[in-house]
């Protein structure tokens, strides 16, 4: 395509005079540290990485480091974070490195795509930020700025459309320069190919850009076709005894998988269903119950609206079930807990 060395050399120009040169995870060529951000950036704003990046480091400085340790640890370090599965596969795919690699990343674009966690667009980008492949990415910041400047039509999340931007990324790439392209690409989607007010007037491509030409950068890309997104209620128990306060590790599959909770019931059971619930599940008599103000907490697929209740709670004599824990509210902080129950925790008295 002759119109692809332009729009590469466009995107390659513009990242020299204006992109990002300074984030924590360039310059370096270390698959680790450049697979680690990868994985942190996925559904998640660069501002909001670059701390727990730096903490994960610290703890982790490298793939042995991250094998060797007990998967709670990799999941408290996450905390806040979302989206858990994320921490799980990684700590899985260190596993699967150390033992089927010899403890290196595999050089080969497909290779990287079938450890866990990693797609293709993640494995492609570290294939070439590491080991100077020339592979395209296709993240949503991509898909946005293709979908745009090429006037594509359609959800792109839609397989056919999905194969249509595989192949026009592909068409699209520079003969060299591809590190510095991909950049430009990632930078261009989160400072002016922006989903909402894109700042077109500082656009290498505005000249180009079919969104542009045809006034329907507003409408592109094509939003996902809306399903009613789901709404579920939960309970969630805040137990208290003395200082301490009772959690419970969430199963591994699922939301929150593998992280510690509150002890939960689904929708809004009345007192006597909770002094039950307490009384068979936990082994505690209920003594006081306080309904803290209602939330709601977004996932990808479904809204849970949250109901905390703050209970005092004396202990009886059976035995509570396991994965249940009395934590000392000095070391909350240190708990692997999502956002919404660590938000809960810290408002209690
Ligand atoms: N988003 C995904 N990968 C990125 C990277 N390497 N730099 C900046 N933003 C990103």
């Amino acid at each position: 395509m002759r119109e692809g060395t332009d729009f590469a050399r466009r995107l390659i120009d513009w990242q020299r005079r204006h992109g990002r040169h300074d984030l924590p995870w360039q310059h370096t060529t270390d698959p680790y540290r450049v697979w680690l951000s990868e994985i942190m950036l996925q559904q998640t704003q660069v501002a909001t990485v670059v701390g727990y990046y730096a903490r994960f480091l610290d703890r982790f400085p490298d793939l042995a480091s991250l094998a060797a340790a007990p998967v709670e640890d990799v999941m408290a370090l996450w905390s806040g974070l979302g989206y858990y599965a994320r921490a799980r596969n990684l700590h899985a795919c260190a596993r699967a490195l150390m033992e089927r690699h010899g403890g290196a990343f595999p050089r080969d674009p497909a290779a990287i795509a079938a450890l866990p966690g990693i797609g293709r667009s993640t494995a492609n980008a570290i294939a070439v930020f590491c080991f100077g492949a020339r592979a395209p990415i296709l993240d949503g910041n991509v898909k946005r700025l293709l979908c745009r400047s090429l006037g594509i039509e359609g959800f792109p999340g839609a397989p056919a459309v999905e194969s249509r931007l595989w192949r026009d990324a592909a068409a699209l790439l520079p003969a060299a320069d591809v590190a510095a392209y991909i950049q430009a690409q990632m930078d261009m989607g989160a400072t002016v190919c922006t989903r909402t007010r894109p700042r077109c007037d500082a656009c290498p491509l505005a000249d180009i850009c079919v969104a542009r030409r045809e006034d329907r950068v507003a409408a592109l890309p094509t939003p996902r076709p809306r399903k009613a997104v789901p709404e579920r209620r939960a309970t969630l128990l805040v137990l208290r005894a003395a200082d301490r306060v009772l959690l419970e590790e969430r199963p591994p599959a699922g939301i929150w998988g593998g992280l510690l909770s509150l002890p939960e019931l689904p929708d809004e059971p009345d007192e006597t269903a909770v002094a039950a619930y307490c009384e068979q599940r936990l082994g505690l008599r209920l003594v006081t119950v306080a309904p803290a103000p209602t939330f709601c907490h977004t996932f990808s697929h479904f809204r849970l609206h949250i109901r905390p209740l703050l209970c005092a709670v004396e202990a009886l004599p059976q035995a509570m079930e396991p994965g249940l824990r009395w934590v000392e509210r000095k070391d909350l902080a240190r708990a692997a807990l999502p956002a919404p129950v660590r938000k809960i925790l810290s408002a209690i008295p």
